[in-house]
């Protein structure tokens, strides 16, 4: 990517799509395009099209879609995956025709099979059962992936996908009832300390071991993808290193600074034992993650304060 490009990055009001913009700015590039749900609905194939006429567009990332936590995934699969396929149908079909240089499509982990050996590389794809409570959502990012795949064989675009592990960092969603583990445990933390509590109560034994990147990382992970040509398929992006609930809780907990005791729910399922994707592929190429945990959850923790989310 040249300075002088234009770069849209759909989805810029996201997690994901605020720190690719943060991070292009960053290293200077000057003509970033972002448009909002409300001036660009990405489910509008006409409005879509009549985008893609009016303006040149160079590079593209998507970090669009509908994401959600377990219960909104189980309750609307209906939604998780015609909106997902209808946004990067949409985008990756108006690339091609519009000669966009290159596109970096978001996936997501949960693409890989429920029962995947660990770390999980990239060819465990399609190998197995898929986690039933996401499979919608899943299915839709397979599909974007296979059809940056397909566009790349028969129309020679250069589309390549990314698979991020779970991510954390600034505007993460810290609702209770749809947020990722991270944020929800910062949050009870907080409001654990600031109320005098005594205890907070963390879901499972805090023994399944998850992996996390800050998100920050994971856009110059994505910039450093675009700019290297050489990156022609899936290639998953995490930090390489996975880390106990049970640890987690009490990083978080000294991060905070709550005094009280954790207790850990037993009654409550602990879901996979571990989540670890392989990430040699993409450190081959010469990327490795910067951020260690308790740097990180310290810069989202000293935002989530000053912004007062939910609060
Ligand atoms: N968060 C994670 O842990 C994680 C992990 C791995 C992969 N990813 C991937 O990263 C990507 C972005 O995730 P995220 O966490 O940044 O999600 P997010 O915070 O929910 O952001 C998604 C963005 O997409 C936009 N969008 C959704 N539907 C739209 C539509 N019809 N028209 C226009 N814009 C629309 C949203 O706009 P509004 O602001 O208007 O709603 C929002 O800005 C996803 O593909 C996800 O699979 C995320």
């Amino acid at each position: 990517m040249k300075h002088s490009d234009n770069i849209f990055v759909a989805g810029h009001r996201g997690m994901v799509g605020s720190a690719i913009v943060r991070q292009l700015q960053n290293q200077g590039y000057k003509n970033i395009i972002t448009r909002t749900r409300q001036e660009l609905d990405l489910l509008d194939q006409k409005e879509v099209e009549k985008f893609f006429k009016n303006h040149q567009i160079d590079y593209l990332f998507i970090a669009s879609a509908k994401v959600g936590g377990i219960e909104a995934n189980r309750s609307k699969p209906a939604e998780f995956i015609y909106e997902n396929l209808q946004i990067q149908n949409n985008l990756i079909h108006q690339a091609y025709l519009n000669k966009v240089k290159r596109l970096l499509f978001l996936g997501s982990s949960c693409i890989y099979p429920k029962f995947s050996p660990q770390p999980i590389k990239e060819e465990y794809l399609l190998t197995g059962e898929l986690e039933p409570t996401n499979y919608a959502y899943a299915i839709a990012k397979i599909a974007g992936l296979k059809m940056c795949q397909a566009y790349r064989e028969q129309y020679g675009c250069d589309f390549v996908a990314v698979m991020p592990t779970n991510l954390y960092g600034i505007n993460d969603n810290f609702d209770l009832t749809t947020s990722h583990v991270l944020p929800a445990l910062m949050r009870k933390f907080h409001e654990a300390k600031i109320n005098n509590a005594q205890s907070v109560e963390v879901w499972g034994s805090g023994k399944p071991r998850r992996e996390f990147l800050y998100v920050d990382d994971l856009a110059n992970a994505c910039l450093f993808v675009m700019n290297n040509h050489n990156i022609k398929e899936l290639v998953n992006i995490g930090s390489g290193v996975d880390i106990a609930i049970f640890d987690l809780a009490h990083l978080l907990k000294k991060i905070i600074g709550f005094n009280g005791e954790i207790k850990f729910n037993q009654s409550m399922p602990d879901g996979t034992m571990q989540k670890l994707l392989d990430v040699s592929k993409l450190r081959n190429f010469g990327w490795k993650a910067e951020t260690d945990l308790e740097t990180g959850i310290s810069r989202v923790y000293e935002w989530y304060v000053k912004n007062k989310i939910n609060n």
